[in-house]
């Protein structure tokens, strides 16, 4: 596992390799095949809600080692772990050594009992494991040197950003209408700025800082979702829209780095919703294939335009192009093209964004490039 971590990527230091090297992995998931224990990708299941959703997994051990190299562990550091499970904690007790202090939370019972018994088990016994609602922290060890959440967030709390040190680092998984990634932020005056971020997919954060999001079912297997109070959601309407006749752009853009044009899109469309639709409604051929893990959609009250690709045979690649449906399918076709042109003319590169995050009141006209959230707002730059 170590190796393929290493091909792919995901290990990239050796304090991380020795640390995954160390641990037993398979004893944190002591029900689960070995083959699903090491692979690389894939989540072990510990606990889903009512409804057979995830709500505890162990991580997958790519993300875990991309998250532990964004954090830059060193011996002897304090590091609280917001989310728990065990075998995360175990890898930075082995990156903090014996003269360093983990301390991981989590806001369920069951998971924190059952990550105290494997870190007993595996002889992780100086780990410190407690039982609370990470959004306020867990002011006991603080400050902290690395705070890194294993669920995805909605918002960063003043907890956070006070519970670090000055030279501090959090690693968080931020999700931004409906699309997640691992940021790491270092303290920047009273705020936070980014200095790396990846695709990150995580259960979602619960307690006091749920997400505050909407979604709207148009129809059987096809929804949308914004966290954008402006965003209008009329599912009727959007569902009327639908049935209407398809407008088809084309950009003449490169369609690459779908993850880095995915971000670009979610935050510099005007009013972005995240389509999501299942394999029938692909396969009857009412939403493009794009929607099947959700695609940033352009929405206004009765349309809506959405990303599409085709092969683009002289260079060999993709192009991207736009889907869109109702009275005003034009003009928001119109829109998106812009953006998927802007963006493969000026930011078609890995790491174009930096986030920025400023604790307190949103200002108001709120700033065009900034997201509102209850403590604070995320502001992007592109470069
Ligand atoms: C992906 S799992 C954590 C995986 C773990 N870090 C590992 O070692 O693989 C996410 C965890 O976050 C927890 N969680 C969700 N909301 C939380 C909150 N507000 N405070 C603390 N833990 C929370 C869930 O109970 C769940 O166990």
């Amino acid at each position: 596992m170590v190796r393929a971590l290493r091909d792919q990527d995901g290990i990239t230091s050796e304090p991380v390799a020795a640390a995954f090297a160390a641990v037993p992995r398979h004893r944190f998931a002591p029900d689960a095949p070995l083959e699903l224990a090491y692979d690389l990708h894939r989540t072990v299941p510990v606990k889903k809600d009512e409804h057979g959703l995830d709500i505890s997994v162990m991580s997958a051990a790519h993300l875990q080692a991309v998250m532990l190299e964004q954090a830059g562990i060193e011996p002897g550091m304090r590091v609280l772990e917001i989310g728990s499970g065990g075998v995360n904690a175990a890898y930075l007790q082995e990156l903090v050594g014996s003269k360093g202090e983990i301390t991981t939370v989590d806001i369920d019972r069951d998971v924190i009992d059952r990550a105290r018994l494997c870190l007993d088990d595996t002889g992780y016994t100086e780990v410190k494991t407690v039982l609370a609602d990470g959004e306020t922290g867990v002011p006991d060890g603080a400050p902290y040197d690395r705070i890194i959440v294993t669920a995805a967030a909605w918002d960063i709390p003043a907890s956070w950003i006070s519970g670090l040190t000055a030279k501090g680092r959090l690693v968080v998984p931020l999700t931004m209408c409906g699309t997640t990634r691992s940021i790491a932020f270092d303290r920047d005056d009273d705020g936070l700025i980014s200095r790396s971020y990846g695709l990150a997919r995580f259960v979602p954060m619960q307690g006091e800082g749920a997400a505050e999001e909407r979604k709207a079912m148009l129809r059987d297997g096809v929804a949308l979702q914004t966290d954008d109070v402006r965003v209008p959601l009329n599912a009727q309407a959007l569902n009327r829209a639908l049935d209407t006749p398809r407008l088809e752009r084309w950009s003449g853009a490169a369609y690459d780095l779908p993850d880095e044009l995915e971000l670009y899109l979610t935050l510099n469309l005007s009013s972005a919703a995240r389509l999501h639709a299942d394999k029938d409604a692909v396969e009857h051929g009412l939403v493009e294939a794009s929607a099947l893990y959700g695609v940033p959609a352009l929405v206004s009250e009765d349309s809506i335009a959405y990303r599409t690709r085709r092969e683009n045979e002289s260079t060999g690649g993709f192009e991207s192009g736009v889907i869109a449906h109702g009275p005003q399918a034009e003009a928001l076709a119109d829109e998106y093209v812009d953006v998927l042109r802007r963006w493969a003319q000026d930011h078609r590169h890995r790491g174009a964004a930096t986030f920025r995050y400023l604790p307190g009141a949103a200002p108001t006209p709120l700033p065009r490039d900034a997201v509102r959230r209850r403590h604070g707002i995320v502001t992007v730059a592109w470069n």
